[in-house]
């Protein structure tokens, strides 16, 4: 093999690795675990919540509003590679390499191997608790 042949195979050797394996931490995400907390949706910081379509992160977990009162709690993290995802309405969007989500968590699409983990999400009055 002279070096010419030997820099080919090994950049081809490389570039099959990394298309496998680039930007691919699935299952080195941290999912939360033990999640117990509750929201007053009366509090500023959690002012988005009382809008359909708005969404907050707490804890690794992005609680998110529905409308008419229902609310849906998720792992934040990209089952991808981590990222944080946006939620935008009609289901969540991975800003890092396009992972889509359905408003249940379940993948519809990109990277991502797989759904995001649901979290219980309970309402008392002007309250959130979330666990899971
Ligand atoms: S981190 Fe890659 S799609 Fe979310």
């Amino acid at each position: 093999m002279d070096r010419k042949q030997f820099i080919t195979s090994t950049t081809l050797a490389g570039l099959a690795l990394c298309l496998g394996a680039c930007n691919d931490d699935e299952g080195n995400v941290v999912v939360p675990s033990n999640v117990n907390f509750t929201l007053d949706l009366t509090a500023a910081s959690n002012a988005a919540l009382n809008n359909t379509g708005g969404s907050i992160v707490k804890d690794g977990v992005i609680v998110i509003a529905l409308g008419g009162g229902n609310y849906s709690a998720f792992q934040a993290a990209c089952p991808h590679a981590g990222t944080t995802v946006n939620f935008q309405g009609s289901g969540f969007r991975c800003p890092n390499h396009g992972a889509t989500f359905d408003t249940n968590g379940k993948r519809t699409g990109g990277p991502a191997n797989s759904d995001l983990k649901r979290f219980t999400v309970v309402v008392t009055g002007t309250n959130l608790t979330v666990t899971g």
